[in-house]
């Protein structure tokens, strides 16, 4: 479903995605984990074309979407859940919700159940403040914005940063349960135990390059991987 060819990406001097490649299989979920510092974000930043990739080419199916603005490239299905979630902190969590969808114009109803139905949290709490959420309430508005946009892929940058590991459980549920229902993910994570549980196809990012692929089983059970990352 989405083709990534040879993608560098620059900032300045510095290359922080020195030429990697791969592919994310319609509803899968592909996960690229690596350390702090590797390329992931900016890997995701390239896709949603919030940064201008120095070489590479990116397809949605047969189209090449390299260098649409990120408005176009939400028109055509791809969304990206943001590092630290960014929710607005002063509106209400409806509010945040109808944000998400602002690229469209028909009835927003159904979606909005939808993501209610996903997330009763936000419902119960749907005139409240954004900001007056907690952390793992504000990852669920995230999450649930992004999908106001009705995306076919669903990119999502570290959802359990500085979550507590049970709220982190029940964000990953929701993920698998998000695919479950049709929406292909692209996660990238630092929590790689986590992410590989649920990855159907998994990569290793080390400083731009990807150096190992597998089902998240394998990578699970591999030995560099365990030391490099499962601690
Ligand atoms: N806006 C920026 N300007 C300059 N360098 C950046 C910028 N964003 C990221 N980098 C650098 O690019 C590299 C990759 O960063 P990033 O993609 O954020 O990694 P990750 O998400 O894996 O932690 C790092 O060396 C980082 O310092
Ligand atoms: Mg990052």
């Amino acid at each position: 479903m989405l083709r990534i060819d040879d993608l560098r990406v620059n900032y300045g001097g510095i290359e922080a995605v020195k030429g990697i490649s791969f592919e994310v299989p319609e509803r899968e979920i592909v996960t690229l984990i690596g350390a702090n510092g590797a390329g992931k974000s900016t890997t995701l930043r390239a896709i949603a074309g919030l940064v201008k990739p120095a070489l590479g080419r990116i397809h949605l199916q047969a189209e090449d979407i390299t260098g649409l603005s990120p408005d176009r490239i939400v028109s055509k299905g791809i969304t990206l859940v943001p590092e630290g979630r960014h929710v607005f902190p002063d509106l209400t969590v409806l509010e945040n919700l109808k944000i998400g969808a602002y690229l469209r114009t028909d009835n927003l109803e159904d979606d909005i159940k939808w993501v209610y139905d996903l997330f009763p949290r936000l419902k119960e709490r749907s005139w409240q403040a954004a900001g007056t959420l907690s952390g793992g309430e504000q990852q669920m508005l995230a999450v649930g914005r992004a999908l106001m946009s009705r995306p076919k892929i669903m990119m999502m940058d570290e959802p359990s940063l500085g979550l507590a590991p049970l709220v982190v459980k029940g964000i990953f549920e929701i993920i698998k349960e998000i695919n479950r229902q049709g929406v292909t993910i692209l996660l990238i994570e630092q929590n790689a135990n986590m992410a590989l549980h649920i990855a159907d196809t998994a990569y290793v990012l080390e400083t731009g390059r990807l150096t190992m692929r597998g089902t998240g089983k394998e990578l699970l059970n591999n030995e560099a991987v365990k030391k490099a990352y499962l601690g």
